[in-house]
């Protein structure tokens, strides 16, 4: 315990950019038929996922587990699989919004990868991560995805991103500095919620997300968190499957295709960059 407790305060000692405090909070309506809740505005969405995201980081690799079934981890070795058959002969790697690190641990367990990155705003979540990289040549860095300029262009041959890109507060400009990042045919998957299509399916799984997941945070935080209304409702804003795909495409990537899982209640896209 205590030995995980000072990994964390050495964690938290060697990050690199604090970032300013949370005031003043709007609120976007998005509340559904199954929960009321309303989503920050998109100006104030980078605080407040912040906060909220330091805010349940202590158990938030638990909340993973029960709430897919252990099934992300799954998706997870998935991503990274998929990644480096993509790009066989990777040497770098970033995992954008890497949070408790579990892309980034399996990216790092890669011995072709010389250079793997963990990015993530929250200090919190970061620090969970680091005991799991511990060893391994990972460079785990606080910072902001929407903004990746200590990044040269063409940077990585792999970008990678696990339930993220709901959060940023713009998607395309987002996407857009990924692309940049990345090297010439070099490969980002995104792991991410998707839309489960069947009808009757789509109820139990919206059931499911909005009426047990807040449970979850409950039963885990012996209180209500409004953060587990968040994850939920943020879902509503994301992208279908097929939207993302023609985003993506917009902005300029290329052989860009998905993957669903458990009927699309995950989806992970992959998409190269071109010349
Ligand atoms: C749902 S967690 C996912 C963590 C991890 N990738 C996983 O799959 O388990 C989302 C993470 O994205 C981070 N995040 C959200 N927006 C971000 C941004 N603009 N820049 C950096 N990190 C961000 C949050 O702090 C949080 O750790």
């Amino acid at each position: 315990m205590k030995l995980a407790k000072d990994r964390r305060e050495k964690a938290k000692s060697r990050t690199k950019i604090k970032i300013a405090g949370i005031e003043n909070v709007q609120f976007m309506d998005v509340s559904t038929s199954m929960n009321q809740y309303k989503l920050p505005s998109q100006e104030k969405k980078p605080e407040y996922v912040r906060k909220n995201f330091d805010g349940i980081a202590k158990a938030y690799d638990r909340f993973n587990d029960w709430n897919s079934f252990f099934l992300h981890r799954i998706w997870k070795d998935w991503v990274v699989k998929e990644a480096k058959r993509s790009v066989p002969h990777a040497k770098s790697a970033l995992d954008l919004c890497c949070g408790t690190g579990d892309i980034t641990y399996r990216l790092s367990l890669d011995p072709d990868l010389e250079t793997v990155v963990g990015l993530d705003f929250s200090e919190q979540m970061l620090s969970y991560a680091f005991p799991k990289v511990e060893g391994q040549p990972v460079k785990l860095i606080v910072g902001d995805a929407m903004n990746l300029k200590k990044f040269p262009e063409g940077s990585f041959d792999i970008v990678t991103m696990g339930f993220g890109l709901r959060n940023v507060s713009d998607l395309r400009l987002c996407l857009q500095e990924i692309k940049r990042v990345l090297k010439k045919e070099g490969v980002f998957v995104n792991l991410d919620v998707g839309r489960v299509r069947p009808r009757f399916l789509k109820f139990f799984a919206d059931f499911y997300f909005f009426k047990i997941v807040p449970l979850f945070g409950y039963l885990l935080y012996g209180k209500q968190n409004e953060m587990f209304d968040y994850l939920p409702h943020s879902s509503k804003t994301y992208p279908d499957q097929e939207t993302l795909q023609t985003i993506l495409i917009e902005v300029g990537f290329k052989e860009v295709w998905f993957r669903n899982f458990v009927f699309g209640n995950a989806v992970a896209h992959v998409a190269k960059k071109g010349n």
